[in-house]
């Protein structure tokens, strides 16, 4: 099979996966999230008192005002950024200072929270996703004051499916699933001899990603090592995925040194990452690192958001901050001193070939409505 044929038939899988979905009436929903998540920053600043009378503020008054933990800073920071870039805030070059923040009422909210069920069911997000939206606004205050942790919203008594609905039950994961699931299979199909196909899973978490390409490799000759840097995932992994005798757990850091960790170099033939590469303090290195784990033709299938998701900065991004009490590490990449969690689709398509990779696919292309949800699939050879 030539890489155009895979390029095709993953394109294919992906189609399949969009049956029924009217997929131009999807960057309209996109918007309605991003002015849910608009309002709920503008509300939370305002709450707090904020811009009363035409005040103007620096960013650290801003941060003082509404106390925010020293970790969930830089979060503060990129709302004041995204506000004023949507035009909600002004900011001022000359004093620093940012003022005339657009009123946000409670009315104007409760309004936001009827849309964003709109527009969460146009994006086949199931309810849940709706309920952690809008559960974190509400309690946007006390998370940036670090009262509460997001994790307590996100796994509410130990449910992984809130979490799960944000990486899998949802028109673009879906999409984005089939397409890996679909190049994963055809991999594995394609193999010659009794050598199974090594896969290895990086920060595979709630295992969205891996319920929907498991499938394409039942019945083949695979293994297919399940790793995330939390052990917490791995034990719900084992159990969930026991029908599977080819999966292998364990931990995998992807900010340690990738060649000592167990998995010797050239040994993979895949390498899947869905939803965690940006969470490398350096993805230069990292890239480095992944390209020396696989064989010599190997493959990397990188999943990831290429934008920044209003509706992420008021709820996922509370995540990414430091853990209290230990410094930030900061991006020593590209992002560095930007506060930016996501590479855009070109510069990851950039970095992978700086790194050596040769991008063979990226999908949803850049003319398709559903590049408008920001997240691309992408696939590399070594
Ligand atoms: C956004 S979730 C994605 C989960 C899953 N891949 C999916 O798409 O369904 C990010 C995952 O990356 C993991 N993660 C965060 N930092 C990591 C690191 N340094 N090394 C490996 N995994 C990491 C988290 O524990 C979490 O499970």
């Amino acid at each position: 099979m030539t890489g155009a044929d895979l390029g095709r038939r993953a394109a294919q899988a992906g189609e399949a996966a969009l049956a029924g979905v009217d997929r131009a009436a999807l960057p309209g929903f996109m918007r309605r999230l991003d002015e849910a998540a608009l309002l709920a920053m503008a509300a939370t600043l305002h709450g707090a008192g904020a811009f009363v009378d035409g005040r103007a503020h620096t960013t650290d008054q801003v941060a003082d005002l509404l106390r925010v933990a020293v970790r969930h800073r830089w979060i503060l920071r990129r709302w004041l950024t995204v506000l004023t870039r949507e035009g909600w805030l002004r900011h001022d070059d000359d004093t620093g200072r940012h003022h005339h923040l657009r009123p946000a009422s409670r009315a104007d909210l409760a309004a936001a929270t009827r849309d964003l069920d709109a527009a969460r069911a146009g994006l086949g997000y199931p309810a849940a996703m709706t309920r952690f939206f809008t559960t974190s606004a509400e309690h946007l205050p006390e998370l940036l004051r670090d009262e509460i942790p997001l994790q307590a919203l996100l796994f509410a008594d130990d449910d992984l499916a809130t979490a799960e609905a944000a990486y899998k039950d949802n028109v673009i994961n879906g999409y984005l699933n089939a397409v890996a699931g679909r190049v994963l299979g055809d991999l594995a199909g394609r193999r010659r001899g009794p050598e199974p196909l090594r896969v290895l899973e990086l920060g595979a978490g709630v295992g969205g990603t891996t319920a929907d390409v498991l499938p394409a490799l039942a019945d083949r000759p695979v293994v297919y090592q399940f790793t995330d840097v939390s052990r917490f995932f791995l034990e719900a992994a084992r159990e969930r995925f026991a029908g599977y005798g080819f999966l292998r757990y364990g931990l995998f850091d992807i900010n340690a040194d990738v060649l000592r960790q167990g998995v010797p170099a050239g040994s993979q033939d895949v390498l899947l990452a869905a939803n965690v590469a940006h969470n490398a303090v350096d993805v230069t290195r990292l890239l480095g690192g992944l390209r020396d784990l696989l064989a010599a033709d190997g493959v990397l299938l990188l999943i990831e958001s290429c934008r920044e998701h209003h509706q992420i900065a008021t709820s996922m991004q509370f995540l990414m901050s430091a853990r209290p009490g230990v410094p930030a590490a900061g991006s020593a990449d590209l992002r560095a001193s930007t506060d930016r969690i996501f590479l855009t689709r070109e510069q990851w398509l950039t970095q992978l070939t700086a790194a050596g990779f040769t991008p063979m696919l990226c999908l949803p292309t850049v003319d398709d409505p559903l590049a408008a949800l920001g997240q691309h699939v992408f696939v590399a050879g070594r």
